[in-house]
């Protein structure tokens, strides 16, 4: 019969993990003797054996208590599941539909049964899975850069009045409209099942680095002026859309190819007359996101395919120059 000494030391001081890992070396209904010389072990023994619902067996003099393993213990894990797999690339790794049960779950973690049921409204592999994802967050966390060494915010230069102002106005824009793409990302993020965790982390990231180019464009606007331009009844309405958006991919799509690719255009133009700020986020903000936003949804495009009408009256025809 297999014996454990656990000589002074008491149940508070961790006695019982050690009985815990001697029951686990047995089968339910087998037994241990243990033994030791901590005062009222047995007291202790039994009363930790009975919330895990083993049982002690009275025993002679000097001869140790016999602790019967109980079927409790294995009995919780009954019906328990395994969320997929860590590893996206099993097949088995993300699953088509994760039940809502799995809830916060690691993927890839054995869910005990029971556990509450979570109302994520995105959970289905075809709504929101890309294998681009995984490579993506990668690249995403490499390129993190920081607002206050990348942009040389004491070189000094100076623009005509009007040119400031207007730099100014379009800074107050374009914050506006990271205000809409910070929404979009994290809008979503709070309704996506957990199982989809690249695809969570992508989100996330893409929230900060919106977070970022607010922080950068108003930082630009403030450099020379104490106020900000104007805000129109137009603008609003067009990123409202945005932010109304329901579908989960025409909603990325649109923010991240069409929003980003105005960007773009709107940053160069602010190059162009040497604008101040020399924008060393240029290439940060515009180039490599639209880059990557449209490897990302290339993956998607056909599952948007019969959309497609639908997209374009929100963009307008193609060509048609940024308002
Ligand atoms: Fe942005």
């Amino acid at each position: 019969m297999n014996q454990i000494d656990l000589r002074d030391l008491r149940f508070g001081e961790g006695a019982h993990l050690l009985v815990k890992r001697a029951l686990a070396g047995i089968a339910v209904g087998e037994e241990i003797v243990v033994r030791g010389q901590a005062p009222d072990l047995e007291v202790h023994l039994e009363a930790w054996a009975r919330s895990e619902g083993h049982r002690v067996r009275a025993s002679g003099e000097n001869s140790g208590l016999y602790l019967r393993r109980g079927a409790a213990e294995s009995g919780r894990w009954h019906g328990a599941e395994r969320a997929g797999d860590a590893d996206p690339r099993k097949p088995e790794g993300v699953v088509e539909k994760p039940p809502r049960r799995w809830g916060l779950a690691a993927r890839g973690a054995t869910v005990e049964a029971g556990a509450p049921e979570f109302s994520f409204q995105l959970a289905e592999k075809s709504q929101v899975w890309a294998e681009e994802s995984v490579r993506l967050y990668a690249q995403a966390v490499a390129a993190q850069w920081d607002p206050n060494t990348a942009i040389p915010w004491d070189a000094e230069f100076e623009l005509p009045q009007e040119i400031e102002d207007t730099v100014v106005q379009l800074m107050t824009y374009l914050i506006e409209n990271e205000a809409a793409a910070l929404i979009v990302p994290s809008r979503f993020v709070a309704q996506l099942h957990p199982h989809f965790r690249e695809v969570m982390q992508l989100l996330a990231i893409q929230a900060a680095d919106e977070a970022r180019h607010v922080e950068v464009f108003t930082r630009r606007a403030l450099l020379k002026t104490d106020r900000l331009g104007l805000s129109t009844v137009g603008g609003q309405a067009s990123l409202k859309t945005l932010v109304d958006e329901p579908d989960f991919a025409i909603a990325s799509f649109l923010l991240s190819v069409m929003g980003e690719g105005t960007f773009l255009t709107l940053l160069r133009f602010l190059e162009r007359p040497r604008a101040g700020a020399r924008h060393a986020s240029h290439d940060t903000i515009g180039s490599k996101r639209r880059g990557a936003a449209r490897r990302f949804w290339s993956c998607t495009l056909e599952g948007i395919g019969k959309e497609r009408s639908r997209i374009a009256r929100q963009v307008g025809p193609v060509g048609a120059p940024p308002t």
